[in-house]
């Protein structure tokens, strides 16, 4: 999910250009990080990780990165929540006021009404007294001070206006609050019960228990990415009393809203709500006060299953440990994940180290590993499971094949999860927000995500607790079960299956679904089919893999031949149930489209046919067979000059997901050497170590992932075990796979930093020339397998010479597509 439904495309690619707001966290953030990595040059001692990565990337710019504490995939991420634009809760604009500080968050997506927030607690200092405390979110907010914000992996600190520091640290489902008040002032809290980020309370209980020193919370709330129809449930537990070392004093119960209803009541306990049906967002909580102490700690669990299991995890997981001792548990996790891939810090610039393990983090940041906290159809499963899947459409690209190369088991969770959702909707998850069904994008993405899995971990599958058969039933049903309602889940397939395209102005009496996005969601079904075509092949099911094999090919039904642009012929268009091409102009919705009032994503008037993308940009896709897009657009030297054509001409968009893989498009025209040259300009042009270091949305970690793989010169193939081989930002890395006990060394041979630029200067050695593997030449200089490197652990040498014009052809085999007869056998 790359834009918000709710402000159109290209006004928020002209707000991205005007919003260049000064830096916002603490310079020593970045400089901390910057003698780290120096340090860790001639380190002999164990590196930690942790410090060479900087959370506040993404955090400006529509980035939607979340740099609140969090442990690796963890449930509770504390962080505060701004005004303004500000999904993820906080934003590095100095221009926006804090709300409050709260545990539930999201990192990485576009909902421009925000996720969670709730349970947000602001300290307030009221000399006045109890009645003088301002409760409200529009009284209540206030200014940071400003450049003193500062995080790390397992921390969050900011500093209110008023100068009380707000610090937090997570475990799983529960973290500490530590609260430091200028001298003198008495520690006031406002816990706001109702308001979460979309304002979407739909009813609760509230309890303050003054004799254990505990408040309880727990209610209704909405979706920030699905059907308003749905709420989902959340539960909190806020422990006041630190150990027995903090007094509670004065305590009660607030209401208020922005027209002046400001209601307080001292020794009040209770609050029993129900939705407002005329439609009001009244403002309810908590306000209390402690007798003493300039330092106050809050112990808060949370919970989607009741108010007991928020209190007992908080118990089990926090129990009576120091703020100190939880940080460092969590800098621990952080550290088993970001050493999977370890590289040669001395000899690699600064900056590709600080951005690549800010990358990683944001890798295992989410999903957010709600297992054991199930409700609706999952209440008590016993399988995993993960909130917050923004959304398959946007992950299946590169953050689950990253995860593919060193984390199985993770990976392996995830699917299951997946497939849990089939045994209990009858389809995979597409976009499970809030513990609810998101939006569907492109189709059933999450076939190409266990498609991954199968064709690489087939092996070890059952060890890994996944029933492969299981695995092609889910498959299946998102293949071939048309749902009565398809914009949460599975496709709109009975229509697809008798056109053999998603026709544009088709009468579907049987199923309900926005009927836009034709073009790309046939590109997208056909890519889908192309994931059981494979796992089909990889069962024996014959009959299968006849038909899936060939809706693979499906993609192609909707090329018309006939459209031209900027002299450019053949592009993908919206199709009529009898055939005609229904023309939309290629440019409608790129970067050059001038019309800013044109909606280009879900919204009903998306006329273009294609999902948050043009069709300049989305004729680039079909990642299984490209060497026919090659022959449909005339050729490899056309193919080449179009490719040109589209970055140079600014069609290209390094933010959106459908782009991902179009750079290294012209490996499949023979000409590896130019998608080394387009890489460098794509990474340094997008991506750098600031906080609007993002070319828009992480879209849950999808923007990070590329960016791994374009540091490392890797790029996967999904649903397959091919990588592209590219030309790496490092000059050694080694990447660790604990499950299959392996480890994979990449060096590049007479790596230049030279090189790690926009462009690369004459003379200097960025171009692959020999790609070896554990001492024998790879069949290609384009692309090597999973199965002969990662699986079983290899030494990889990628030899780079200067001169790209002797070394511009694979040398060998180019990548498989379809078409030319690739992807006929399985490892
Ligand atoms: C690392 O070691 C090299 C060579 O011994 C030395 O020149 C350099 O100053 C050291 N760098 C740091 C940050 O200590
Ligand atoms: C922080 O900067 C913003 C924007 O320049 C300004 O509006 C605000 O007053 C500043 N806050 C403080 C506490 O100085
Ligand atoms: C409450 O807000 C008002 C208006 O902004 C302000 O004048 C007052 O000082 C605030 N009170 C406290 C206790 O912060
Ligand atoms: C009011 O809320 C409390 C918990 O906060 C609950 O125990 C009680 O049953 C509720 N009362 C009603 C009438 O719902
Ligand atoms: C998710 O949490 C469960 C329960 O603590 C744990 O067993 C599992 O390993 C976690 N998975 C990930 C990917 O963090
Ligand atoms: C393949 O799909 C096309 C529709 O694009 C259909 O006309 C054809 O019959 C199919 N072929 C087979 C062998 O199923
Ligand atoms: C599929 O067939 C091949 C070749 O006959 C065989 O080696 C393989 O074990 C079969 N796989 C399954 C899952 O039946
Ligand atoms: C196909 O349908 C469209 C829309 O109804 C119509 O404009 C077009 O003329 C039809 N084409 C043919 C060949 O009948
Ligand atoms: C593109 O070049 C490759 C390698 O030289 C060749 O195999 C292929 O046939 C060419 N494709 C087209 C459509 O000409
Ligand atoms: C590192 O990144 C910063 C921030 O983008 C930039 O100002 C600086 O020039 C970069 N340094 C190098 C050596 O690329
Ligand atoms: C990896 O090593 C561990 C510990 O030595 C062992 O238990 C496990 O079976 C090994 N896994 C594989 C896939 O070889
Ligand atoms: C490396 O590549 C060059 C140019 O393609 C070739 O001549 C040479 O034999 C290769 N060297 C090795 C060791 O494979």
């Amino acid at each position: 999910m790359t834009f918000s439904l709710n402000v159109s495309w290209s006004s928020l690619v002209f707000l991205g250009i005007l919003c260049a707001v000064q830096a916002q966290p603490s310079p020593k953030v970045q400089q901390r990080i910057t003698k780290a990595i120096k340090a860790a040059a001639n380190a002999t001692e164990p590196v930690d990780y942790t410090q060479f990565v900087n959370v506040f990337i993404g955090t400006d710019n529509f980035g939607d990165v979340c740099p609140g504490a969090s442990i690796p995939f963890g449930m509770v991420k504390f962080s505060t929540d701004l005004t303004g634009y500000a999904p993820a809760g906080y934003v590095t604009d100095p221009t926006q006021k804090i709300r409050g500080l709260s545990p539930l968050h999201d990192s990485g997506t576009g909902s421009s009404l925000g996720t969670y927030g709730n349970f947000e607690i602001m300290p307030s200092i009221c000399p006045g007294g109890f009645n003088t405390c301002n409760i409200t979110l529009v009284a209540r907010e206030r200014f940071r001070t400003n450049n003193t914000d500062d995080a790390s992996p397992g921390y969050f600190a900011q500093t209110l206006d008023n100068g009380i520091l707000m610090e937090a640290t997570p475990t799983r489902r529960a973290g500490l609050e530590r609260f430091t008040f200028p001298k003198g002032s008495k520690p006031y809290f406002v816990l706001d019960f109702t308001s979460d980020l979309p304002a979407s309370f739909a009813g609760g209980n509230m309890a303050i228990d003054p004799e254990k020193g505990r408040i309880t919370m727990g209610g209704l709330w909405g979706s920030s990415f699905g059907p308003s129809s749905y709420n989902y449930q959340a539960f909190a537990c806020y422990d006041l009393t630190n150990g027995g070392t903090q007094t509670l004093d004065e305590y009660g119960i607030w209401q208020g809203n922005q027209w002046g209803l400001d209601a307080k009541e001292l020794g009040q306990t209770h609050l029993n709500l129900t939705r407002s049906l005329i439609g009001d967002t009244y403002q309810y909580g908590a306000l209390f006060s402690f007798k003493q102490g300039r330092e106050i700690t809050l112990r808060v669990g949370v919970s989607f299953v009741s108010i007991d299991q928020a209190c007992s995890n908080a118990e089990e997981e926090v129990g009576d440990s120091t703020f100190e001792n939880i940080q460092a548990k969590a800098v621990a996790l952080w550290n088993e994940k970001l050493s999977k891939i370890e590289i040669d810090v001395g000899g690699t610039p600064p900056n590709i180290t600080e951005l690549l393990y800010s990358s990683l983090y944001r890798a295992s940041l989410t999903p957010n590993n709600a297992t054991g906290e199930t409700q609706g159809v999952f209440a008590g499963t016993t399988h995993p499971y993960f909130d917050s899947l923004y959304c398959s459409w946007d992950t299946y690209r590169t953050y689950y094949p990253l995860m593919a190369l060193h984390s199985p088991v993770e990976f392996s969770q995830i699917v299951d999860n997946y497939i849990d959702g089939w045994r209990k909707n009858g389809w995979m998850p597409e976009c499970r927000a809030n513990n609810l069904p998101g939006w569907t994008q492109g189709g059933s993405s999450a076939d190409n995500i266990v498609g991954h899995f199968a064709i690489n971990y087939h092996n070890e599958a059952a060890e890994l607790g996944i029933d492969l058969d299981e695995l092609y039933s889910a498959m299946l049903a998102d293949g071939d079960t048309n749902p009565f309602e398809w914009d949460v889940q599975g496709r709109e397939v009975n229509i697809y299956k008798q056109h053999g395209f998603v026709p544009f102005s088709v009468l579907d009496a049987s199923s309900t679904g926005r009927q836009t996005r034709e073009g790309s969601r046939t590109l997208e079904y056909s890519f889908e089919d192309f994931a059981i075509r494979q796992v089909a092949l990889l069962l024996n099911k014959t009959n299968d893999f006849v038909e899936y094999n060939n809706r693979s090919t499906w993609y192609r039904n909707v090329w018309d031949p006939t459209v031209e642009s900027d002299g450019f012929k053949g592009f993908a268009q919206k199709r009529f149930p009898n055939g005609t091409f229904s023309f939309t102009s290629p440019v409608d919705c790129s970067p050059n489209d001038n019309d800013d009032s044109r909606e280009c994503s879900l919204q009903p008037d998306n006329e273009v046919g294609f999902y948050e993308s043009s069709s300049w940009e989305y004729s680039w896709f079909a990642p299984h067979d490209t060497a026919h897009l090659v022959q449909l657009m005339g050729g490899n030297a056309t193919f080449v000059k179009r490719l040109d054509h589209f970055f140079n001409a600014g069609y290209y968009l390094a933010g959106n997901e459908p782009s991902f893989q179009t750079p290294i498009g012209y490996h499949y025209a023979n000409k590896p050497s130019h998608s080394v040259d387009r890489v460098r300009q794509v990474v340094f042009e997008n991506f750098d170590i600031t906080p609007a270091g993002l070319p828009g949305n992480d879209d849950q970690a999808a923007m990070a992932t590329l960016l791994v793989f374009h540091l490392l010169g890797l790029y996967p193939v999904p649903s397959t075990s091919q990588f592209l081989v590219l030309s790496p930002f490092i000059p050694k890395y080694t990447i660790h796979n604990s499950f299959l006990n392996t480890s994979t060394t990449i060096t590049a041979k007479n790596y230049d930093h030279k090189s790690i630029g926009k462009n690369i200067p004459e003379g200097v050695a960025a171009y692959v020339s020999n790609v070896t593997i554990n001492g024998q030449p790879a069949a290609s200089r384009c692309h090597f397998d999973f199965y002969d490197t990662f699986r079983v652990g290899a030494d990889i040498v990628i030899e780079l010479v200067a001169d790209s014009g002797n070394v511009d052809e694979c040398a060998g085999s180019l990548p498989e597509s379809l078409s030319t007869g690739g992807w006929a056998t399985l490892r």
